[in-house]
């Protein structure tokens, strides 16, 4: 190669170079020389700030700084560096020849040719632009910033990749009770409950979010005063752009009202199928009871009417054994009418204490020996309404359960105390015996519902306990503890003050005539006997108008009758009627249920079918002295 040659070649690449670095337009490019006057212009330049390359080499480059990073003495110290340091980077803001402004990233190199120093090259590039976008993005940010610190309804905060809190917003603390300052840094696992941080929970909530995108759940959480919240959570992983995970994103809710108000509606609804449960079973054990009933007499009195005949003791003996039985079954449909609500109760207010000393001989005799009882009873504890016998049935059914549930003995507890604020008083009756399961606790109301063996229980001591409290105008309430025992509470409504004690009376032999309204003749024949057998003519008719031709005739003393009749009038109906017409005949009604029975509580009196001799007399007896 020749000298020429390879000068020619230098030559050239010097152009082409100069070439390049002139056509380029996106960028400024340059020289200064060591003073900082220009030297020389390219295409982006001119582009970038508008001078024209004539108009501009020769001047200072300072012309494109502001007035006020020229007072500071920016570009001095620009070149100053570059020549200290070999190099010098900045952004700012420059101005183009029309005054305008852009924004500069900017960087200065110092050109030496032998070890001296002979001028700068410098590079400046218009990024306005995208400083804009950085500046849009980092006020968007900050709104954003500002709206999740201000939204109060949901905890919005972010977790590390290991679970510590790494910001915090209102919403975060107002449902949670922690300030920013006192959460951030720690671990997330606090807002959970001790069983669920032992049961790992926080951590599993992560795991499950990182592997699937997504975790929500609803749960039990702890606020910082200790206090429990339902909290509806929801966890979602961030990851960067590479994938990698960077932390979450929790958002949590506080739904304890909504919970408590769903909780409520199926309390409700459970209430409610429960009634209706006790309705259906009610109308049914009912009616059913009403018709044993009417039969139940026809047996009773036919067993008297039997028994005045001169009977072989064989005879004798079965007749009794009959008696019995029959007095059991109306034991037994007395308690599922108490169940179905349809027995015509006799309520009259009843003193607690005295009642209750009263009762506690026959409730100790059906306990036996190994059963201590206990009476716990508030010396002020107010009068309830109730009809004593139903009263009496049930404080001995619940009584015969806790010895039930005794078998090694053992001890009952009857209190009765009053509740001040809902005007009522509750008897209670503990045992501490075997206790009820949770699974069957919600069955033992129901008629027939027993786990005692067959013969032992027929299931509806409760059933009357329930019925009873309800017709009473009040609740039962049961708890019960497994191994540890059951308590039965009659929850019933405040009485009046006084209760007056009802003197028994002996039964004694009347006269007279009775005119007695039924309309089943078989329970007529019955009922007929029993008048007899006291001592009484009887004139029997089967409807209400052909009891008032009858009275109308005069001679009749004492007018018994049934309340459910076919015909234009019922019982009650007739009672009134006759009541206006001769006031002072005494009248007995007999049922053996009806809802009419409630509503003539206390006009008249009322007896209930199937009944004894003795308490035939006895009512009697009430009405003729
Ligand atoms: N105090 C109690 N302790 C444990 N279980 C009880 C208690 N009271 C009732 N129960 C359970 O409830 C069931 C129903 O009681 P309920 O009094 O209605 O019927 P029963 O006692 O089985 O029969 P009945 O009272 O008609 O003779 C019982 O069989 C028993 O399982
Ligand atoms: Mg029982």
């Amino acid at each position: 190669m020749t000298d020429s040659k390879v000068e020619r070649e230098l030559r050239d690449s010097e152009r082409n170079f100069r070439l390049l670095v002139e056509g380029i337009t996106d960028y400024a490019i340059y020289m200064l020389d060591p003073k900082g006057y220009i030297t020389n212009w390219n295409a982006g330049a001119a582009r970038i700030k508008g001078y024209a390359a004539e108009e501009v080499i020769g001047k200072h480059f300072s012309v494109f700084y502001t007035p006020e990073d020229r007072t500071a003495g920016r570009p001095e110290k620009a070149l100053e560096i570059a020549r200290a340091e070999q190099h010098f980077i900045t952004e700012g803001w420059r101005i183009r020849k029309d005054g305008s402004r852009f924004f500069a990233s900017v960087v200065i190199d110092p050109i030496y040719e032998n070890g001296e120093l002979v001028g700068f090259a410098k590079i400046t590039r218009d990024i306005t632009e995208r400083r804009n976008a950085l500046a849009d993005l980092a006020e968007s940010e900050n709104q954003f910033k500002t709206l999740v610190g201000a939204v109060t309804d949901y905890a919005l905060y972010m977790l590390d990749p290991s679970g510590i809190v790494s910001n915090w917003n209102a919403g975060g603390e107002r449902i949670k009770g922690y300030s920013a300052d006192e959460i951030v840094g720690q671990h997330f696992s606090r807002f959970y409950t001790p069983a669920d941080q032992a049961a790992g929970r926080p951590a599993r909530a992560l795991k499950i979010a990182r592997e699937n995108g997504h975790y929500d759940e609803e749960g039990w959480r702890v606020r910082k005063d200790g206090s429990f919240f339902w909290a509806s959570v929801v966890i979602d992983p961030i990851r960067n752009e590479a994938g990698e995970l960077i932390g979450f994103a929790k958002i949590t809710r506080d739904m304890t009202e909504r919970k408590q108000a769903q909780e409520q509606m199926m309390q409700m609804q459970r209430q409610l199928a429960e009634s209706q449960k006790f309705d259906a079973l009610g109308q049914l054990t009912g009616g059913v009871a009403h018709d044993f009933n009417n039969l139940l007499m026809i047996i009773s009195g036919n067993i008297h009417t039997i028994r005045r005949d001169n009977l072989n003791p064989k005879s004798l003996r079965a007749l009794q054994a009959i008696e019995v039985a029959s007095q059991r079954a109306a034991s037994l449909t007395k308690q599922l009418l108490t169940f179905a609500r349809r027995q015509s109760v006799q309520p009259r207010p009843v003193g607690l204490a005295d009642r209750l000393a009263e009762l506690q001989d026959v409730l100790k005799s059906g306990m036996g020996a190994s059963v201590a009882l206990r009476l716990d009873i508030d010396p002020g504890v107010w009068n309830i309404v109730v009809d004593p016998t139903e009263f009496e049935t049930a404080l001995v059914n619940l009584a015969i359960n806790a010895r039930d549930a005794m078998p090694e003995g053992g001890v009952v507890t009857i209190t009765a105390r009053n509740r001040l604020a809902e005007q009522q008083v509750d008897v209670s009756v503990s045992d501490t015996g075997v206790g009820i399961p949770e699974d069957i606790l919600p069955s033992v109301f129901d008629p027939f519902f027993t786990t005692k063996p067959i013969g032992k229980g027929t299931g509806l001591g409760l059933s009357q306990v329930h019925g009873f409290a309800h017709q009473a105008g009040g609740t039962v309430v049961i708890e019960s503890k497994l191994g540890e025992g059951t308590t039965v509470t009659i929850r019933l409504p405040r009485g009046p003050e006084d209760a007056k004690a009802q003197v028994e009376q002996p039964s004694i032999a009347g006269s007279g005539t009775v005119l007695l309204v039924e309309d089943n003749p078989d329970v007529a024949l019955a009922s007929t006997s029993f008048f007899e057998q006291l001592g009484y003519t009887v004139r029997w008719v089967s409807d209400a108008s052909a009891a008032l031709d009858e009275i109308e005739r005069n001679g009749i003393d004492i007018v018994c009758s049934d309340i459910v009749m076919p015909g234009k009038f019922d019982g009650v109906t007739l009672a009134k009627t006759i009541r206006e017409r001769k006031p002072e005949l005494p009248i007995l009604l007999t049922t053996g249920y009806s809802a009419a029975a409630v509503e003539v509580a206390g006009q008249f009196p009322i007896l209930r079918k199937p009944y004894q001799l003795h308490e035939l007399s006895h009512e009697l007896q009430k009405l003729t002295v």
